[in-house]
Formats: C-alpha cells, sequence, structure tokens
C-alpha cells in the first residue's frame, strides 16, 4: 500500500462524515504497524493530508482531523452540530415536542461528565470481561433501594434484572415465563410500541379498554379472567395518564392472586406526579408477589442511555437467572457504573424533584400557548402527573393527517388514534411538553402549523 491510498481513505472518510472534525488520527507509528508498512508512507499521506487543511498536527498532543473543517457537500447536519468543537456539549434541542423525553437542558451534565470521567478511569480488569447478564451489583443496589425509598417497594437487590429498557424487558418477561399459546391482555388505547411488540410476540393477545378509572376491570373479569399476564399501566395510564383506582388496584391483584397469573406494571413515569402526593406504584400493595415491576432510566436521565429494569418476583428469580444467562449477556458496564454513582451519591434523587417541580410548569406553559393559539379546537382531560399531554379534538379531520402536517414541520407529535386496537377510537394528538421553556417559546413553535391546522380543523 502506497500513500497515495492511505491519503485517498483518510479523504473519503472525512467527505463521507465518518471521520468526524476533532477526532484524533493514530500516530504515525502505530498506522505504519496496524498497516504494515513503512512509517515514511504515513508520514507523507499525513503530511498532505495536513498541507490540504484536512489533519492538524498538535505536536506531542497527536494528529487531529482539523475542528475547523466546514465541508458543504456530504456531512449531514448532525455531524455538523456535533463538529462545533469536540469538547462542547450539545444541549439545546428547542421546542421538541417528542413524547416522554427529560428535559434536556435541564440535565445536569457537568456532574454526570465529572462522574463519568471517574468512573472509566476506575474500570477494574475483572469489569473488563463480561458484565453481569443480570447487571452490575452496585446499580442493583441503587435501583432496589431507590425503588423502596420512592416508589414504595419491598425488593431486595437479587430481584432486579437491568435490562435495555421496556422492550427487553417485555421479550425477556415473556420468553422466560409465558407459554407459547398464555392469554396476554394490554390495555386499549395502550403504548404505540408496546402494542407493536406485542402483536408479534403474544398469539393470544386482547385488550381491555381504559376509562376514566385506568384499566376497566369488570370487562378483564367479563371476557378474560383465564388471562395469564395483564400489562398495566397504573399510575398515569399510557398514553391518557389517568391512575388506576385504588379499587381496581386491589381487584386486579386479588384477580393474579386467585388465577396465578402475572400482572407486568409500566411504570414508565411515575416520578413525575405533580398535584397530589407521588403515587406509590401497584407493587407496593402487592403481597402476593404477582406483580413484575418495570420501569426506566428513559424519562429521568435520557433515552438514548437505554437502561431500563425488572423487578423479579422471588419465585421467578431462579427461572430469569438460568434463562437469562442463555438470552442475555448483560449490558455495557460503563454506563451501568456511571448510573450507579449518580444514583449512590443522590443526584438522581435532586434531579428528578427537580424536574417535578419543571414539568408542571412547563405543562402549564404549553396548555397555555395551545388554547391561545388554537382557541376551541381542543379539549383537555388534565391528570395530576405524566410527561405529556393528550389534545383531544373538539372536531375535525382524523388526527393521523393533523399529526403528519406537524411532523411535516417538526412538531413531532402522535396521533392519539393510532394507540387505539379495537376500542371505538378518540381523535387528538399525544403532545410532550417537557423541552418547552417558556409559554412565548411554545406559541413560537405553535405558529408554524398555526394556519394550516385552523384550516384543516374548521372544515
Ligand atoms: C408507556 C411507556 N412505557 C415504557 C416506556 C419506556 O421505554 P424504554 O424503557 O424502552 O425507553 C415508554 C417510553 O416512551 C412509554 O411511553
Amino acid at each position: 500500500m502506497g500513500y497515495k491510498e492511505i491519503y485517498a481513505r483518510y479523504r473519503q472518510q472525512i467527505q463521507d462524515g465518518l471521520l468526524k472534525p476533532g477526532a484524533r488520527v493514530p500516530s504515525i507509528r502505530s498506522l505504519a504497524s496496524e498497516l504494515q508498512v513503512a512509517r515514511k508512507t504515513v508520514e507523507t499521506a499525513y503530511e498532505i493530508l495536513t498541507g490540504e487543511g484536512y489533519f492538524v498536527s498538535l505536536g506531542a498532543k497527536g494528529t487531529y482531523i482539523n475542528p475547523e473543517l466546514r465541508l458543504t457537500s456530504t456531512v449531514s447536519a448532525d455531524n455538523a452540530v456535533s463538529s462545533r468543537s469536540p469538547h462542547t456539549l450539545v444541549t439545546e434541542r428547542k421546542g421538541d415536542l417528542r413524547l416522554g423525553i427529560p428535559a434536556l437542558d435541564e440535565f445536569p451534565h457537568k456532574k454526570w461528565l465529572l462522574i463519568s470521567g471517574k468512573a472509566a478511569r476506575s474500570l477494574r480488569p475483572e469489569e473488563m470481561l463480561m458484565p453481569p447478564v443480570m447487571g452490575f451489583q452496585p446499580l442493583r443496589e441503587a435501583i432496589s433501594s431507590y425503588l423502596n425509598i420512592s416508589r414504595g417497594l419491598n425488593c431486595r437487590p437479587q430481584q432486579i434484572f437491568v435490562t435495555s429498557g421496556y422492550r427487553a424487558n417485555l421479550r425477556l418477561i415473556l420468553s422466560v415465563l409465558a407459554q407459547p399459546d398464555d392469554k396476554v391482555l394490554f390495555e386499549d388505547p395502550g403504548y404505540f410500541y408496546g402494542q407493536q411488540l406485542l402483536k408479534r410476540m403474544a398469539s393470544n393477545l386482547h385488550y381491555i379498554p381504559v376509562d376514566r378509572q385506568g384499566m376497566d376491570f369488570d370487562y378483564l373479569q367479563r371476557y378474560h379472567n383465564d388471562a395469564r399476564f395483564a400489562i398495566v399501566t397504573p399510575t398515569h395510564q399510557s398514553p391518557l395518564a389517568v391512575s388506576l383506582s385504588l379499587p381496581r388496584k386491589h381487584q386486579l391483584l386479588a384477580w393474579a392472586q386467585q388465577n396465578s397469573s402475572w400482572i407486568i406494571e409500566d411504570d414508565y413515569d411515575g416520578e413525575f406526579h405533580y398535584t397530589r402526593k407521588v403515587i406509590p406504584a401497584l407493587k407496593s400493595l402487592d403481597m402476593h408477589d404477582r406483580v413484575i415491576y418495570t420501569g426506566t432510566f428513559s424519562k429521568t436521565i435520557m433515552p438514548a442511555m437505554r437502561i431500563g429494569y425488572m423487578v423479579m418476583p422471588q419465585e421467578t428469580v431462579a427461572r430469569f437467572s438460568e434463562l437469562g444467562e442463555i438470552l442475555e449477556t448483560g449490558l455495557p458496564l460503563l454506563p451501568q457504573k456511571i448510573l450507579a454513582q449518580f444514583l449512590s451519591e443522590g443526584h438522581f434523587y435532586r434531579h428528578i424533584k427537580k424536574m417535578r417541580l419543571l414539568y408542571q410548569q412547563r405543562r402549564r406553559m404549553m396548555l397555555e400557548a395551545i388554547e391561545t393559539s388554537f382557541p376551541g379546537l381542543f379539549e383537555f382531560e388534565l391528570t395530576d402527573g405524566g410527561m405529556h399531554i393528550v389534545a383531544f379534538q373538539r372536531r375535525g379531520i382524523e388526527d393521523t393527517a393533523l399529526a403528519a402536517l406537524w411532523t411535516q414541520h417538526e412538531l413531532y407529535v402522535r396521533p392519539l388514534s393510532s394507540w387505539y386496537a379495537q376500542t371505538q377510537k378518540r381523535y387528538g394528538l399525544v403532545i410532550g411538553y417537557t423541552n418547552i421553556r417558556s409559554t412565548e417559546e411554545a406559541k413560537k413553535i405553535l405558529e408554524r402549523v398555526k394556519g394550516k391546522t385552523l384550516e384543516l380543523m374548521q372544515h
């Protein structure tokens, strides 16, 4: 291989946006050894790349792709943002209406960076081997203590299985505990991705309507008393955000005990409850260990981290452990280590407390902006918590067309109707508000779709 080929490879990678401005390139010596060419060959290629401005050499600190490089053609917008400076965290994402994203502008980045550095530096050799399948032990301990204190559970660290989130939880639970034709119940309307996954995984899937008190237990008892699994969002029903009433919680638990069925509790945003005291998890009332509790850090930290967990009932731990070794490989250790530290040093609690107050304010701002921008077009059945609102349409067109219009203008809302399976659909938009920083900002964002929305809905 000659210098021209090395030069051409780098240029191509940079132009395709695969090597980003600010990235460090290997030293001449190590690349020469890797490619088994003379050092001089690599040196010549690097000299040309530096001469043309693709590389900059910082002497003993190494050689980098020029951080100032601005490519006009193939570099995507994402790359352009992250190339601003290799060491600057890009935290701004103005006015994102996506569902269930934490307030990214308020994330404690500095603290997180500090802990990340410490965690990376302290990786011990044994932590570089295969990670434990059920999770990094200090993280399991921190999660169980958090759940016991904040969500009213009474679990032990050995009951915690750390996973990559909701869908991983469902797949694992069904793989370990379900027989192929077991009857599985899901709320209607219910979490879009949950429904899609279950349609593929559960051949005997049925739906239970939801009313203002949550999943309709009478319906369950009348038509599906023989079910093996019921998947519920008791704290804030997804997407309607109503809470499962206390009598229904007790009925559901008694049903599971009598039938030896399992309740899968999806407590995805239970931390965020505003006007009354935080509602304890359904699992906290579960005297007979029939609830498999599932949670996620997607709403409290960030979805990109992909860390969730479940609490295995005592009698199932051995089965999860045995099959887990076959089905899973454990999550990457470093993020688990960072998270464990973030929890055990108390930052997590402080952060949630702060977000609870902030989200309450941001929800008010969003509602105000919708009411002013679209007077009389939407109505709300406000509940006490959650991270999104449902703007029910008073009249007008199918919500899919409306959501498509908003999406075209980068307002990524969801059409409510797409979360229904069998029950009579209601129409509206599911809107995240956690990244709205002021009423003015919200109004400005809505301005993008105001005219066309009014046009569509007033037909
Ligand atoms: C109802 C519901 N459950 C669970 C989750 C969490 O999903 P994950 O842990 O995969 O990020 C979400 C996220 O949007 C959700 O809306």
